[in-house]
């Protein structure tokens, strides 16, 4: 009977969720307001530069419709942030600062 080594498994190593902002970019067409229409295109670049300006590690990711149209444009800090409201495109240093002080993320 020969010995033989048996191949040793590699299991996944678990990685932390990234800090992620989720910006609502849902643009609605006719009289309903959709936070696209309110400027949230610009409001993602706006606040991807001011992450990398910072060097967070932190991502923007560009998301359909929160349901909370009526307020928006929205930003929601994942994974266990704050769900913000009427974000502007000027707004992104004030927006980043907040969460810095109120947001814990992994
Ligand atoms: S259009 Fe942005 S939350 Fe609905």
């Amino acid at each position: 009977m020969s010995r033989q080594a048996l191949p040793v498994p590699t299991l996944p190593v678990p990685t932390l969720p990234v800090p992620t902002l989720h910006v609502c970019v849902n643009r609605r067409l006719g009289a309903a307001g959709s936070c696209a229409a309110a400027g949230s295109e610009a409001l993602v670049a706006a606040l991807a530069a001011e992450i990398a300006r910072r060097g967070l590690d932190w991502r923007v990711a560009a998301n359909p419709c929160m349901a909370h149209c009526a307020v928006g444009p929205n930003v929601k800090a994942a994974p266990g942030g704050p769900l913000l409201h009427h974000c502007r495109a000027g707004d992104a240093a004030a927006i980043i600062d907040r969460l810095i002080a109120e947001w814990s993320p992994p």
